[in-house]
C-alpha cells in the first residue's frame, strides 16, 4: 500500500471509532474534546493537538483541551487575544484551513513566533476553524514539534472532518441545555399550578374550618354559662357536647382530606395489590350502610386474579368516595341501586361506580371536581371527596371522570396497568 493509502485507512478507522463513541452527543464537551485531541495526535502523528473556542464577544480564543503526546497530558485554560494576532484571526474567518510548513517564516503564523512557537519548539501548523451555523466559533490546532513537516491533503481532510465533529459536540450541548431548560420551566409551571390550587384550597379551608370553629366556640361558651348555673340542665349539656364532638369530626374530615392532597404524587407506598382484596376491603366500609338503608349494591365477581401496583389505601379511599356519593344521590329513592364495574384492558384497568340516579345537572358538571364544591347540607358534605379522589387517581398516572354519555350517573376511574402488574400473575 502507498503511504497515503495507509494513512487513509488509519483516518477511516479513527473516524469510525469516534462515530461509535457515545461521548460526542452526550453533552459533555470536555470528555468529547479529549477523545478528539487524542484521535488527532494518534492519527496525524503530531506532538500537540488542541481545540480552542471563542469567548462570546469574540475577543479571544480559550484553550478547551490540548493533548501532548510525550507527557500524555491534557490541559486547558490558556487564552490568545485576537488583537495580538490580527492576521491569523482574520485568516481563520475567511478560510477553510491553514496549512503551514514553516510557521516561523509564514506571513500568517509568524506573529506567533516569539511568544508561542519558539518557547514550545513548534515548527509546522495545521489549523482548521470550527464553524457552527456558518460562523467561526473556534479552531483546531495541530502542531509539529522539533522539526518541520509537510502536511498532506489527507491530513487536511481528516482535521476538517474532526472540526465538523466538534460542531456536532457543541450542537448536542446546546440541545441538551435547551432540553434541560424546558424541563425546568415545565417543572416550575407545574409547581406554580400546584401553588395556585394550594392558594385556592387554603382560602376554602379557612372558610370551611372557620364555620365549625365558630360553632365549637359558641357551644363551649354556652357550656361555661351552663356550669355557672346552679341547676345544671343535663339535656342542654348533652346537646352542646354533641355539637362540639360532631363539629370537631367535621374538621377532622377536612384535615384528613387535605392530608391526601399533600400525599399526592408519592409513589413510594405503591405495592402490588389484588383487586378482589381491594374491593372487599373497600366494601366492608359501606356494605352494612347500603343494606340497612335499602340501597342495592351490585359488585362484579372477579374470576381471574388481577394485580395492580398501587397505593391501596388511596385507591380504596377513591372508591369509597365514589360509593358514598352514589349512596347519597340515591338513598331514599324507589328501587335505589349502586353498581361497581370492572373492565380490564391491555394497558389499563377501568373501575366505574354507577348509581340509579339520572346523571348530574349539566350546569354543575364542570364544578363537581372543584375543591369544596358541594350540594349537600352544611355539616354533611365537605365538597373535597371528588377533588381529593381525582388528585389520588392522577398521582397514579390515571384519570377520574364523569362518563358523559351514560344514562345513569357513572364515575370512571382508569388506572394504568404496567408490564410488572401483568407479570405478577405469572410469577
Ligand atoms: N353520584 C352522584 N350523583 C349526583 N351528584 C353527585 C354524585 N357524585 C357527586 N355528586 C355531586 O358532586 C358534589 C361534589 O362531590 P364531592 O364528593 O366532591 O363532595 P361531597 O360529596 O359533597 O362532600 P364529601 O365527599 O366531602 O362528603 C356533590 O355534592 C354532588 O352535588
Ligand atoms: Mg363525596
Amino acid at each position: 500500500m502507498e503511504n497515503y493509502q495507509i494513512k487513509l485507512v488509519k483516518f477511516k478507522e479513527a473516524l469510525a471509532k469516534i462515530a461509535m463513541s457515545n461521548l460526542i452527543d452526550h453533552g459533555d464537551r470536555i470528555l468529547a474534546f479529549r477523545l478528539l485531541t487524542e484521535a488527532l495526535v494518534e492519527s496525524l502523528n503530531v506532538e500537540r493537538a488542541s481545540i480552542w473556542l471563542y469567548d462570546e464577544g469574540k475577543t479571544y480564543i480559550e484553550l478547551c483541551d490540548l493533548f501532548e503526546v510525550t507527557s500524555k497530558t491534557h490541559s486547558a485554560g490558556m487564552k490568545l487575544n485576537q488583537v495580538d494576532f490580527p492576521i491569523y484571526f482574520s485568516f481563520l474567518q475567511q478560510n477553510r484551513v491553514l496549512v503551514v510548513e514553516d510557521a516561523h517564516a509564514d506571513k500568517i503564523t509568524s506573529e506567533f513566533s516569539t511568544s508561542y512557537l519558539t518557547p514550545l519548539n513548534i515548527h509546522s501548523m495545521l489549523d482548521v476553524p470550527i464553524r457552527l451555523g456558518g460562523e467561526v466559533v473556534g479552531v483546531i490546532c495541530n502542531e509539529q514539534v522539533g522539526r518541520m513537516r509537510q502536511w498532506t491533503i489527507e491530513d487536511d481532510f481528516f482535521v476538517c472532518a474532526i472540526a465538523d465533529i466538534v460542531g456536532r459536540v457543541l450542537e448536542a450541548e446546546k440541545r441538551l441545555h435547551a432540553q434541560r431548560q424546558l424541563q425546568t420551566q415545565q417543572m416550575q409551571s407545574v409547581q406554580a399550578a400546584k401553588l395556585a390550587s394550594l392558594g385556592e384550597m387554603a382560602g376554602g379551608v379557612a372558610h370551611e374550618i372557620n364555620n365549625p370553629l365558630q360553632v365549637i366556640l359558641s357551644a363551649s361558651e354556652f357550656l361555661k354559662d351552663l356550669m355557672m348555673d346552679q341547676t345544671l340542665d343535663r339535656e342542654s349539656l348533652k346537646e352542646s357536647v354533641h355539637m362540639i364532638a360532631n363539629t370537631a369530626q367535621r374538621i377532622d374530615k377536612i384535615v384528613k382530606g387535605l392530608k391526601y392532597f399533600a400525599r399526592e404524587g408519592s409513589i413510594e407506598q405503591r405495592q402490588l395489590h389484588s383487586l378482589s382484596n381491594l374491593f372487599e376491603d373497600t366494601l366492608s366500609f359501606c356494605r352494612e350502610r347500603f343494606a340497612s338503608r335499602g340501597v342495592r349494591l351490585d359488585v362484579p365477581e372477579i374470576r381471574e386474579p388481577i394485580f395492580l401496583k398501587i397505593n391501596a389505601i388511596a385507591v380504596s379511599q377513591v372508591l369509597l368516595n365514589l360509593l358514598n356519593n352514589a349512596f347519597d344521590a340515591v338513598v331514599g329513592k324507589q328501587g335505589a341501586w349502586v353498581r361497581l364495574d370492572l373492565d380490564v384492558f391491555e394497558g389499563m384497568i377501568s373501575i366505574s361506580v354507577t348509581d340509579s340516579g339520572e346523571g348530574i345537572d349539566p350546569a354543575l358538571r364542570d364544578k363537581i371536581m372543584n375543591p369544596f364544591f358541594t350540594t349537600k347540607p352544611i355539616g354533611i358534605g365537605t365538597g373535597l371527596g371528588l377533588s381529593v379522589s381525582r388528585g389520588l387517581v392522577e398521582s397514579h398516572g390515571g384519570r377520574l371522570y364523569l362518563e358523559p354519555t351514560s344514562k345513569n350517573t357513572r364515575f370512571v376511574v382508569e388506572l394504568p396497568r404496567t408490564y410488572e402488574d401483568v407479570m405478577a400473575l405469572i410469577s
